[in-house]
């Protein structure tokens, strides 16, 4: 399949042959990668399962792995999930701060939501995306849509165009060009009970923002749901990596070609083949919008080891530790230097 890469020129209203193109294929029951505020999304029709099984083909995911559904706007929200009473008053006030924008909250599932797109499960991931060109295509399609990262499966999601067709290119018929995206992380994932929020993905909403509407409780890796963004291994580069908290203290074997993913200014830029530096100014927005981008540069390498070094783990920090200690989990460092 031929896979075309179109820049978005949208504005609010405007009828553009970008977006009619993306409409009317989502119409016609095919996937489309379109840009959010936090990562790319290999979008389709959340309630039509034939264009659902085209994302789990084209990222080869395991069906076991439950999809976001993306809202066009909040009525849908009661159309596809059902808000429990107890519940309500905290979802309400969460949705009025934090939507659109990168929180996906768990909830019941309504049975218009295909069994594909849940996995099974009798819960639903529902989110709101506040990217410009996202809203506009989803509010023009008028019905909800599917949306898992566009990457192929475990591993890095995709914070450009270029990424999303190196990912899924000859895969899919569109992607939606907007430039990097704003938060370089996936959205955070919330349940929501007895006045509890459950963290069940550390994401750009951070769990001090989240603690004045609730109790907060990191749900680290659940044992009754196999949802791989929670397994330890997922967001990996092919190269092994390694956390470590200081690259001035990191003691190297010969022979290795060692890349550095700084968070730390002053580096001894001698020992590593290449680097790439989180944020100059260490300011972890800035972090966490080029953390995937520079993993993905330094795994084109060649390198026979990544050494990360950890940010604070406060605020977006945590979020951005949480996606370098899975991309570390799968690594095979036996034949790397200690
Ligand atoms: O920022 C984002 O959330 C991006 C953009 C494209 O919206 N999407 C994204 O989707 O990261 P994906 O599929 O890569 O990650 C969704 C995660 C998966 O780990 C999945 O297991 C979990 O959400 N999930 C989906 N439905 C769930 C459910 N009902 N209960 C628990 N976890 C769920
Ligand atoms: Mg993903």
């Amino acid at each position: 399949m031929k896979t075309e890469t179109v820049a978005a020129t949208l504005r609010r209203g405007s009828q553009t042959a970008t977006k009619e193109r993306a409409v009317e294929l989502l119409r016609k029951g095919e996937v489309v990668a379109l840009p959010t505020e936090t990562v790319y999304g290999l979008a389709a029709d959340a309630l039509n399962p034939i264009a659902v099984a085209k994302i789990f083909e084209a990222k080869e995911r395991p069906r076991f792995d439950p999809l976001i559904v993306h809202l066009p706007d909040e009525q849908w929200l009661e159309r596809v999930a059902t808000v429990d009473n107890h519940a309500r008053a905290q979802i309400k006030k969460l949705i009025a701060q934090f939507w659109p924008g990168p929180l996906t909250l768990v909830l019941d599932r309504q049975s218009i939501v295909p069994e594909i797109v849940t996995a099974g499960l009798d819960t639903v991931a529902v989110r709101m995306s506040s990217h410009p060109v996202f809203a506009e295509i989803i509010s023009a399609f008028g019905k909800p849509l599917a949306a898992p990262s566009a990457n192929r499966f475990g591993r890095i999601s995709s914070t450009t165009a270029q990424h999303v067709f190196d990912e899924l290119g000859g895969r899919i018929p569109l992607i939606i060009d907007a430039g990097p995206t704003a938060h370089g992380i996936e959205s955070t994932i919330i349940a929501v009970h007895d006045n509890k929020i459950d963290i069940l993905r550390r994401g750009p909403i951070t769990s001090e923002q989240l603690a004045e509407f609730g109790e907060i409780n990191i749900v680290s890796a659940p044992k009754d749901v196999s949802a791989p963004g929670q397994l330890p291994s997922h967001y990996s580069p092919k190269t092994p990596l390694r956390l470590i908290d200081n690259a001035e203290s990191f003691a190297l074997g010969a022979n290795y070609r060692v890349g550095l993913l700084a968070w730390n200014a002053s580096i001894p830029e001698e020992r590593f083949e290449a680097i790439r530096t989180l944020s100059q100014r260490q300011d972890l927005r800035e972090a966490a919008s080029n953390l995937f981008r520079c993993l993905r540069e330094l795994d084109e390498l060649d390198l026979n080891l990544i050494v990360a070094e950890r940010v604070p783990a406060q605020g977006l920090g945590a979020a951005i530790l949480d996606r370098l200690e899975r991309a570390s989990q799968d690594s095979d460092i036996r034949d790397t230097p200690e």
